[in-house]
């Protein structure tokens, strides 16, 4: 058993303490030729090689101190990539530092990296580049120890050409012309807080800023920069909600930058810059969650990590906790219990799609030749929720649980932790309250598949009106269905819109004749809000609505997020008639899509890897 199964890089042997990045991005070729200055501090005394992950890039040399170094590719794994193996023209003691010096270019098909035509972007006029480095990609960009447990610093400058503009999860450094062709231009960018690898992110294209607050600006292309503006104004509010509970932001800034369609992710926590997906810009409710997630992760993430990716559950689990305590503070308690309750829900779907038996589905699961992206779920969201409000719950309510998550997290700053750590932690901050703690079944909540082994309960007062619909729509006979109205949905927000459709979606699929007369009543059809469309989609293909399909292919490919595009195309796959549909507009966009989204996408469909035509 190494030390993080999901990489090659030597641990025991040497940490990275920094990375001087130097990136040259060639549109026209689709690469970035890289160079990496690594400072890494041995270990361990005769200490002369050390292994680094990278994935599909072409490595042209290695130098050690300016030395030369030589250097031997290890053998290609599918998804770990392939370990470059350094050798040091010198011994170093324990203790001492080196600068490993790495110059490199990209592959097209790196998988960080999504490289747009002007087409795909919101300007049509310009190139776009963005990156996606969690969990395990950053070594496509970047030959690195691609680990969460390790944590570094690191300054970059980015040469682009001069229309366009580069930020970065790291502060803005200035900008100069560079000096080898004033057709480009260099940005620098400097993050002074230690961080791990996944956090590392680039963007590149017709970008523009607005300023949102005294320390956000949100970034954009100009077409869509003014909404995004308005639509983000409450970020400072939320900042400043968080650090009541989690204690002070130490980032410095706190941007957030509005990406394209495809990006695959609702949000992406990238220190100093939260990426975000542009479905969030239609009239969109869930935005503030998706918000309040991202900076929850300044704190659980970003500040204490998870030691591999096994214990990604301390990551997600204590996010989604803040989020939810955010939305606490700013809405009220029945709607942090109404939020905890959607979220059971889909952790039961989640355990539903892996199957109850999946050992992925465990809280903290062996990911020993287990690709992250292939086990990624709402289970280290949700189980982590519920196994934190349970806790919550047994140690005295929400002030009390909060003093210790803001302990865990003064306590584990600047550090990546395991699950066992923050196991002894608990224990301590709770030494009078051991022997509830042990009645715990720490084994079942942690090393069980399935649904965990006591369920929460919540206080239904504002899930109530959407558990009732539900049931009158489940219950309802044809000769029922005009007793539906307007008014049914008109006194719900659109939470409890989303929430009603998520219990139906639980359910065996309506008649059809049900689902066109809710269309003919609420009019769900030219609903723009996307996790309302999304599920609203989900149920007409389900009950079989051939009008639904196009539909629903067509938010499957005009936006990327995994989250939506991913059980759009299983909805249509499963709809027999339309099972080679789905294969056939997949592999028609497949080239525009995410590499993430469409790998795991072809995998749901059974789609080979270079199968070109459908059936
Ligand atoms: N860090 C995640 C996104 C992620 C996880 C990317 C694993 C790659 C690998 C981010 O914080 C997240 O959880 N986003 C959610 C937001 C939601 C929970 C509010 C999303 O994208 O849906
Ligand atoms: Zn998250």
């Amino acid at each position: 058993m190494s030390a993080d199964p999901c990489s090659f890089s030597s641990f025991a042997r040497c940490l990275t303490k920094h990375l001087n990045l130097f990136f040259h991005v060639d549109f026209a070729r689709r690469v970035i030729r890289g160079k990496v200055e690594l400072t890494v501090e041995a270990l361990e005394d005769r200490f002369s090689s050390l292994t680094l992950d990278s994935r599909d890039m072409k490595i042209d040399s290695v130098r050690a101190n300016g030395q030369a170094a030589s250097f031997s590719m290890g053998a290609k794994h599918s998804f770990k990539g392939t370990p470059l193996e350094i050798k040091l023209p010198f011994d170093l003691s324990r203790g001492q530092h080196v600068i490993v010096e790495v110059t490199y270019e990209t592959s097209p098909s790196a998988t960080a990296l999504q490289w747009l035509a002007p087409e795909q972007t919101a300007g049509k006029k310009q190139p776009y580049l963005f990156s996606q480095c969690q969990a395990h990609h950053c070594r496509s960009m970047v030959p690195c120890q691609d680990s969460p447990s390790i944590k570094f610093t690191y300054y970059a400058q980015v040469s682009v050409p001069k229309d366009l503009v580069a930020v970065m999860s790291a502060i803005r450094d200035g900008q100069e012309v560079d000096p080898k062709d004033n057709e480009r231009i260099i940005y620098h960018f400097r993050q002074p807080v230690a961080m791990p690898s996944y956090l590392i992110a680039i963007v590149v294209g017709a970008l523009e800023s607005r300023v949102i607050g005294p320390r956000s600006r949100v970034w954009s292309e100009k077409e869509i920069v003014e909404k995004a503006a308005a639509e983000f104004s409450e970020t400072e509010d939320m900042l400043q909600t968080a650090e009541q509970l989690a204690g002070p932001y130490v980032w410095g800034q706190y941007d957030i930058l509005v990406l394209p369609p495809s990006f695959p992710y609702g949000g992406m926590e990238n220190p100093c810059l939260t990426f975000a997906t542009p479905t969030l810009l239609a009239g969109d409710k869930s935005l503030a969650n998706v918000i309040a997630h991202e900076i929850s992760h300044s704190w659980t993430g970003n500040l204490v990590t998870n030691k591999t990716w096994e214990h990604f559950w301390l990551n997600e689990g204590h996010t989604v906790y803040l989020e939810r305590m955010i939305g606490r503070s700013m809405e009220s308690e029945q709607f942090r219990q109404f939020k905890a309750m959607g979220g059971w829900k889909d952790l039961q779907d989640s355990v539903n799609t892996f199957g109850a038996n999946n050992p992925v589905t465990n809280l903290v699961p062996s990911l020993e030749e287990v690709d992250p992206d292939e086990a990624y779920s709402s289970v280290p969201y949700e189980k982590g929720f519920a196994l934190l409000y349970h806790l919550e719950e047994l140690m005295g309510g929400p002030e009390v649980f909060m003093g210790f998550v803001k302990s865990y997290i003064q306590m584990f700053a600047y550090s990546s932790v395991t699950t066992e750590q923050w196991k002894d932690y608990l224990y301590t901050y709770f030494k009078d309250k051991v022997d509830i703690l042990n009645k715990v079944d720490w084994n079942a909540w942690m090393f069980t598949p399935g649904m965990p082994p006591v369920k929460p309960q919540y206080d239904t007062t504002l899930a109530n009106a959407c558990i009732a619909l539900c049931q009158r729509w489940i219950k309802a006979k044809d000769q029922d269905l005009d007793g539906f109205k307007e008014s049914d949905i008109k006194a719900l927000s659109s939470h409890q819109v989303i929430e009603f459709l998520s219990l139906l979606l639980q359910e065996d699929a309506l008649p059809l004749t049900h689902v066109k007369k809710m269309q003919e009543v609420y009019n769900l059809d030219t609903c723009m809000n996307s996790e309302i469309r999304f599920r609203w989609l989900r149920l007409c293909v389900r009950s079989k609505w051939e009008d639904a399909v196009p539909k629903a292919l067509q938010m499957a490919t005009e936006q990327g997020r995994m989250k939506f595009t991913r059980p759009l195309f299983r909805e249509v796959y499963n709809f027999e008639k339309f099972h080679d549909e789905a294969v056939r507009v997949f592999l028609g966009h497949r080239g525009e899509l995410h590499s993430v989204t469409a790998a795991l996408v072809a995998k749901d469909l059974k789609v080979g890897q270079n199968q070109s035509t459908g059936q």
